[in-house]
């Protein structure tokens, strides 16, 4: 008998074009897990709806694309299971029961949803769904049993939300579900290309899909030491995204030591150390477009990928849910 692989389970909103930052914070975490663990990767379609409610012309066509770039980078659909939260209508049953025993105010509490409330003022987000989110990802990840949830710092306080949870339930009506565990992001956070924080909404980002010009145009644009006026004047390295990147990107070590030394020392030009860097980029980025374009010149493959994997997930969650409602003695036969 093969013996049987701890469950992860992970996923990631379908609200624009994945960029370096995915990369670098989810997928370069994902992709290696795939051989440890048994893996359940998904797009988190309703909870792109939980602030993208007003606009949802494009989220169905995010989501193909988000697989096709996961895919593109190294998941692999015959490893681990990919699909679609909402393929998967069993996650909305088990967000409604956990609704029941959840109290607002631990909801409330949670510091995402305070930071985005006070922040985000463009859109109304004094809805239930918001509210709920990270309820609704407790059930994502209880659904499967997941032992271990690769996220980055930021969701650690939805993960205790989510024990907090499972332990009420078990107070309540036994054991059923797993306590979950966040595996956290090695590399810190990318900085955007002008060395604010990367989001869609600043145009700061290079996305996985982004062309060769495209990727030079932008290297050539970052943010770089802004009291280095002359290459002969030392430069400074920390806090510098393009050497960020080049710590994130370069797989050779030797030059990457090289240009900092040379940069400290006012050696090197920045045209030299972004040329450098659009090379490495290219390493990562050239093979993906390749991959990338032959999913998408078969779209029904795709399609089946994601369709076959919803389906898969969905026999798990069938059985799961059996069991919560036999739990919560509401199992009709
Ligand atoms: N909240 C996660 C994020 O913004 C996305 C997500 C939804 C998720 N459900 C999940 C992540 C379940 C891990 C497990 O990144």
């Amino acid at each position: 008998m093969t013996p049987v692989k701890p469950r992860v389970v992970s996923g990631m909103r379908p609200t624009g074009p994945l960029h370096l930052g995915h990369l670098v914070g989810a997928l370069r975490n994902w992709i290696p897990m795939q051989d440890q663990y048994d893996c359940f990767y998904f797009v988190a379609d309703w909870h792109a709806l939980t602030s993208e409610y007003g606009a949802t012309d494009d989220i169905a066509g995010h989501t193909y694309a988000n697989v096709a770039d996961w895919i593109a980078a190294g998941l692999d659909p015959e490893q681990c299971t990919i699909f679609v939260q909402s393929l998967v209508p069993e996650h909305a049953e088990l967000h409604l029961l956990l609704s029941m025993i959840v109290p607002v105010p631990w909801l409330e509490r949670v510091p995402t949803y305070k930071e985005q409330r006070e922040q985000i003022t463009e859109r109304d987000l004094s809805t239930y769904g918001f509210l709920g989110y990270p309820l609704l990802q407790t059930a994502d990840i209880v659904m499967y049993d997941a032992q271990f949830v690769p996220v980055g710092e930021d969701q650690v306080p939805h993960l205790e939300l989510s024990r907090e949870v499972v332990r009420r339930f078990h107070a309540l009506y036994g054991e059923v579900f797993v306590e979950p565990q966040p595996l956290l992001t090695r590399f810190p956070r990318l900085p955007g290309l002008d060395n604010r924080k990367m989001s869609k909404s600043y145009g700061n980002a290079i996305d996985l899909a982004d062309d060769v010009a495209t990727v030079r145009a932008k290297v050539r644009s970052m943010y770089t030491d802004p009291a280095r006026i002359r290459a002969d004047i030392p430069g400074n390295v920390e806090g510098n995204p393009v050497f960020t990147y080049h710590d994130a990107f370069n797989p050779d070590a030797a030059e990457v030591n090289d240009l900092k030394t040379r940069y400290r020392e006012g050696r090197v030009g920045d045209v030299e150390v972004k040329q450098r860097l659009i090379a490495a980029l290219e390493l990562t980025l050239e093979p993906m477009r390749q991959r990338r374009a032959a999913l998408l010149a078969r779209p029904e493959r795709l399609r089946d990928i994601i369709h076959d994997g919803s389906q898969k997930a969905r026999g798990v969650a069938r059985e799961t849910m059996a069991r919560v409602r036999e739990a919560m003695k509401i199992a009709y036969r």
